[in-house]
């Protein structure tokens, strides 16, 4: 079971550990697109939460999400390989779903590559369905499957 950790909005000096996180996690294969300079961006968004968590001081995951009107859509997601299956995914993904929720957003969405078995049980796992395919979306490398979660009256 997990031990202390901590949830909070990414700072500055966070970026260039989330990017490197980012290459290595998520965009294996592809073009390294987050680089710290574009992360620096997200961080700097008023409609964007990066969320980093750590443990001992250590970043071991993050996320970033974007806030739409009446939606959010989770652009990044990781946890450092060596500190999965112990719940740190599952404790970001409440994290962001608590402050979607208390911005009165009940639909989030995502896309995760078609192949990323680990991605899609585990989204399911939180209440998440597939809505379609996008062909190619992965630099036309690999297909993304788009998931959905909504939660309220129409939920
Ligand atoms: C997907 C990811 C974020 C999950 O993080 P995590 O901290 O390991 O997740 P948790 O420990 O909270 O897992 C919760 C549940 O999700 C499911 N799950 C997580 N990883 C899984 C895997 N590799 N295979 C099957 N189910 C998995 C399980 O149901 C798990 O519960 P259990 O461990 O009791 O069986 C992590 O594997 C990761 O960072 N992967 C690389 C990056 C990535 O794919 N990001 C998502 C797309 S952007």
């Amino acid at each position: 079971m997990i031990t202390a950790y901590e949830i909070t909005l990414a700072e500055v000096a966070d970026a260039a550990a989330i990017a490197v996180l980012s290459r290595d996690a998520i965009e294996t294969g592809l073009s390294w697109r987050w680089t710290a300079r574009r992360v620096l961006r997200s961080i700097l968004d008023e409609s964007t939460n990066v969320a980093v968590l750590r443990r001992d001081g250590q970043l071991q995951g993050f996320a970033i999400m974007r806030y739409g009107d009446e939606e959010a859509h989770i652009s990044l997601f990781a946890v450092r390989a060596s500190q999965r299956r112990i719940g740190l995914g599952s404790a970001l993904l409440a994290w962001l779903e608590a402050t979607a929720q208390v911005a009165g957003i009940r639909t989030i969405k995502l896309e995760a590559r078609a192949g990323n078995a680990a991605a899609k049980s585990f989204y399911r796992r939180h209440g998440f369905t597939e809505a379609g395919l996008s062909p190619g979306y992965y630099e036309d490398v690999e297909d993304a499957v788009r998931m959905v979660k909504r939660w309220g009256p129409e939920g």
